[in-house]
């Protein structure tokens, strides 16, 4: 029988597989992500955490179609506070890693929230720069643009302590190698590309948008193809920076795909909705077909080998 090791160290963290839940998918309780855990995921990360409770915006938020799902939830969550006591919450029912996630409108706002979750017992920590909805509310993502993003990795690397940080980036930005490179030189210790596409889908007997918000970030199977070039990209263009690789992971193959592009982790989020929350353990089961089939005998061996050509 084929000794098959699926582990990965991310920074030294060890996971027992590669595949994490992506930010935003299952939200913030303790509960809610242990069970990914027990459904097989190698880690989780919580719900992007802000310094204040966001309701965020109005119904409609969310739409799902046959190979794409589009968003714009508008970043609600419960605060920083309150998510701490659900990090410690399910840090007493695991060791599974967990993955911290803060958004901010600026810089100085960015280092606050840092400052405080890296109080709670977190493996590392996403800065989420790049969500496509809340233009009204922050202007365009701060991850379109390198001073911007330089800044705030700056300031989140002086104010955490010493936790690990993985700059989260957008599929929007043409140019998302130069903006990781930039990130990575100005200290960050990791990348998570990529976070939702901007887009929007209109309700043709209506003839309005369908989101609230008009505008929303896309995700799910369409997104797979730009989030690969965008993984390739960021790995062609950093020096030693891991990378969190998500957006369109549904099956194990896909799962695979974004290691080979050079994910050393991969992010799954939609692919819940479509296949439910039993996908992290299938997804797992799948990478392991694959492995037999392939003859891999270490997950992480093909970390970044489509780069080889
Ligand atoms: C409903 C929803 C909410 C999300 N909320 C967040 C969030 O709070 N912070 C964040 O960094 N990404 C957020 N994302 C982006 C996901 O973490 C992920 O990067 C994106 O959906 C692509 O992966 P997927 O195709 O596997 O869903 C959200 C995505 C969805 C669908």
């Amino acid at each position: 029988m084929q000794i098959m090791n699926t582990a990965v160290s991310f920074l030294g963290v060890k996971f027992k597989n590669p595949v994490v839940l992506a930010s935003g998918i299952l939200g913030v309780t303790a509960a809610s992500l242990k069970r990914c855990i027990d459904l097989g995921a190698g880690g989780v990360t919580i719900k992007s955490l802000s310094l204040q409770p966001r309701t965020g915006h109005h119904n409609p938020t969310m739409a799902g179609y046959e190979h794409f799902f589009i968003n714009a939830v508008g970043l609600s969550n419960p605060g920083v506070t309150e998510g701490i006591k659900e990090i410690k919450k399910f840090k007493k029912l695991t060791r599974a890693p967990i993955i911290g996630s803060v958004f901010a409108g600026t810089v100085e706002e960015f280092g606050e929230v840092t400052e405080q979750i890296c109080k709670a017992p977190i493996d590392l920590l996403e800065i989420d720069i790049s969500c496509p909805n809340v233009g009204d509310e922050f202007g365009c993502p701060f991850a379109y643009s390198i001073e911007a993003a330089v800044a705030i990795t700056k300031e989140v690397k002086r104010r955490s302590g010493g936790m690990p940080i993985s700059m989260k980036l957008s599929p929007n930005a043409w140019n998302i190698g130069a903006i990781a490179a930039a990130c990575e030189q100005a200290g960050a210790d990791a990348i998570t590309a990529v976070n939702t596409a901007a887009g929007m889908t209109i309700d043709v007997d209506f003839q309005v948008p369908v989101l609230s918000n008009k505008f929303g970030g896309v995700s799910g199977p369409a997104l797979k193809p730009i989030a690969l070039k965008s993984v390739w990209d960021v790995k062609q263009s950093v020096k030693r920076a891991p990378i969190i690789a998500t957006g369109g992971v549904t099956t194990g193959e896909d799962a695979i795909e974004m290691m080979l592009v050079g994910g050393t982790l991969v992010g799954v989020g939609s692919a819940v909705f479509w296949r439910g929350p039993k996908v992290f353990g299938t997804i797992v089961k799948e990478m392991e077909q694959y492995m037999k089939r392939k003859r891999v005998t270490k997950l992480s061996s093909i970390i970044g080998k489509a780069q080889r050509v």
